[in-house]
């Protein structure tokens, strides 16, 4: 049987028993929490990519899962030639991967204050960049060699990780999640520490799939079963559909993507106002901004 079958298994008894997971990570649903816009870019440098276990950032306890069952996941050949004409970055170093780095640091040092592990990425309005930053987010945060990520496209209405990587998955994340289509086949690895799982085209019922339980014990047999320090998850817009809505609940904080010259401040601050009452608000990114001194735009984040 499958390793994330057993977990699934061991979940929906969990379930069945009134359990929740160890360490479940809802603790912050409903908490509101400011996170405040604020001017100035970067101030600081991403710290060196070193080490070589993977160990994360939280306290143990809550999964575990030996190189093997990483190892068992499909490999994802990666153009980076082709994923950055997408604005999709695999390689650090250079002047637009920095800027990923230096969102990933700061996210990073919030999500573990806060012992945050699912982190959904949202914006209030279509195309603020929010694919694109979860892409390059993700391989930033695979450069880190002690961490382990998930990457979850949950823009099932409208998914385009894959085209932006350059994939072509025989499956989607909603039959993986019903349990069509078994999970270490589907998801696709990039490296030792990073695995991230596409969708094929839009997903029939995204909301209700969102909101299940089903998802939930989904979620809960993934961390038992591959522990990942992280799971990034790729979203619709919030004000569009209310798939992001009802998925709050299953995440320890949200990343707000704003972007620069489109969403007012006025907005802003409801957008946050509305997302706090649901999850906490990790930070406001402002996207898309041009700096006078840069031939390109680029992502910043502010914390
Ligand atoms: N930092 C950036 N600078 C310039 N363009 C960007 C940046 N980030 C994203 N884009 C561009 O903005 C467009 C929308 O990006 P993306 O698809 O990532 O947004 P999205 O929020 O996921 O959209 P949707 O709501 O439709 O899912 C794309 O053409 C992308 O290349
Ligand atoms: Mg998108």
């Amino acid at each position: 049987m499958e390793k994330l079958q057993q977990a699934l298994e061991k979940a929906r008894a969990n379930r069945a028993a009134g359990l929740t997971p160890q360490g479940a990570p809802y603790a912050m649903a409903g908490v509101p929490q400011g996170a405040t816009l604020q001017g100035g870019g970067p101030t600081q440098a991403p710290p060196p990519e070193t080490g070589a276990t993977p160990t994360g950032w939280a306290p143990s306890g809550r999964g575990h899962a030996d190189s093997g069952s990483w190892r068992a996941l499909a490999q994802m050949h990666i153009d980076p030639q082709t994923i950055a004409t997408n604005r999709v970055l695999v390689t650090g170093g250079n002047n637009g991967s920095a800027h990923y780095d230096i969102l990933r640091t700061r996210l990073r040092e919030e999500a573990r204050r806060h012992s945050a592990r699912r982190i959904a990425i949202l914006s209030g309005a279509p195309g603020a960049g929010k694919s694109t930053t979860t892409a390059n987010l993700g391989l930033s945060f695979g450069r880190l060699p002690f961490m382990r990520t998930m990457v979850f496209d949950f823009d099932l209405r409208q998914p385009s990780l894959h085209t932006l990587l350059g994939q072509s998955p025989a499956s989607d994340m909603g039959a993986v999640i019903s349990g069509e289509t078994g999970f270490a086949g589907h998801m696709l690895r990039h490296g030792d520490n990073l695995a991230f799982g596409l969708n094929r085209g839009p997903v029939a019922n995204s909301g209700a799939l969102l909101q299940s339980t089903q998802l939930e014990d989904f979620l809960d047999a993934v961390q038992d079963s591959y522990a990942p320090d992280l799971m990034l998850f790729d979203m619709p817009p919030f004000l569009v559909a209310d798939d992001a809505h009802g998925f709050l609940q299953q995440v320890d904080g949200v990343v707000l993507l704003v972007e620069a010259e489109v969403t007012s401040k006025a907005q802003v601050d409801l957008l946050e106002q509305k997302l706090s009452a649901l999850t906490r608000v990790l930070g406001v990114v402002l996207n898309k901004c041009h700096f006078p001194d840069e031939s390109d735009t680029a992502a910043y984040g502010y914390y």
